[in-house]
């Protein structure tokens, strides 16, 4: 374990001392997770960053075949859809995002761990960009916003809910997720630091304007022989047309915000 990870200091102030280390961050970083740690996120946040620090993984969901079936269902809708721009909530350590074929990508992950590994295994893909959690990651946006197999690890309703807001405003026309969407089936056992339920009733109540359009499910579900299995499915939601007219004329024309700043940070 790092120094840092013994320190007396409350988990958020020791992510905050952990980011400074990482590009392009500072203030605006700390204030949000000053406002995570408000809201509770204490656990999934220090949970992941001490994770990623001793060298682990983002999980088997991320490797083998489940990645595969994600990966591929994933570059085929962008083909499918033209998306021309993807941003992901949580892209973890980069074993899944390395089997994207995206034309361009931000990954963003509360782990500042999890996104200097990442800046260093795509140093020389510029279609790949990776920020911390941050006020100015949450201004980014792109026609397609990613949240995979993240929700079930945010088991606080206010910080599930906060995750969920941020996604859904940053997408432009398509959002696509990869959970659990009810409680696991009795008798199946999970990790300490998960949470399964509901999320779709969040989207109807607080986004209006999206539709759930496709649910997906996945070939591997828990009890398939011959490797990792999961109850995560994908969720397609779709931008309702006349909103996205609206956004667009608010927007002049443009789908995603100018970039400004280089393509690796
Ligand atoms: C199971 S991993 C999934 C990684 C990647 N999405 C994939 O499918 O391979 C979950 C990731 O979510 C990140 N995470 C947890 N809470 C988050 C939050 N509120 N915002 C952004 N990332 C978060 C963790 O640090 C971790 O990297």
């Amino acid at each position: 374990m790092s120094p840092d990870l013994q320190e007396p200091l409350g988990p958020a102030r020791r992510l905050a001392r952990l980011a400074s280390r990482v590009p392009v961050v500072g203030p605006a970083l700390r204030s949000v997770w000053a406002r995570l740690s408000d809201l509770g996120f204490r656990d999934p946040s220090s949970y992941w960053e001490s994770r990623y620090a001793k060298g682990g993984t983002s999980g088997e969901g991320s490797y083998g075949r489940l990645a595969e079936w994600k990966a591929d269902f994933l570059n085929r809708f962008v083909v499918e859809r033209d998306v021309s721009s993807v941003v992901e909530f949580g892209c973890g350590d980069g074993a899944q995002v390395a089997l994207a074929t995206y034309p361009r990508y931000v990954g963003i992950d509360v782990a500042p761990s999890a996104i200097a590994r990442c800046v260093t295994r795509f140093r020389d893909d510029p279609s790949k960009r990776f920020v911390v959690l941050s006020d100015d990651a949450l201004r980014e946006r792109a026609d397609l916003a990613l949240s995979l197999d993240v929700l079930y690890h945010l088991t606080d309703e206010k910080v599930l809910a906060v995750h969920l807001g941020a996604l859904f405003d940053a997408a432009e026309r398509f959002v696509v997720i990869y959970s659990t969407d009810a409680p696991l089936p009795a008798g199946v056992r999970h990790g300490a630091h998960e949470r399964h339920r509901p999320f779709t009733p969040w989207v109807v109540a607080n986004r209006p304007q999206w539709r759930l359009v496709k649910r997906v499910a996945n070939p591997f579900p828990i009890g398939t022989p011959g490797g990792p299995t999961s109850a995560a499915d994908f969720f397609v939601f779709e931008r309702a047309a006349a909103d996205q007219a609206d956004r667009v004329s608010s927007t002049n024309g443009s789908l995603t915000e100018p970039r400004t700043k280089s393509d690796k940070t």
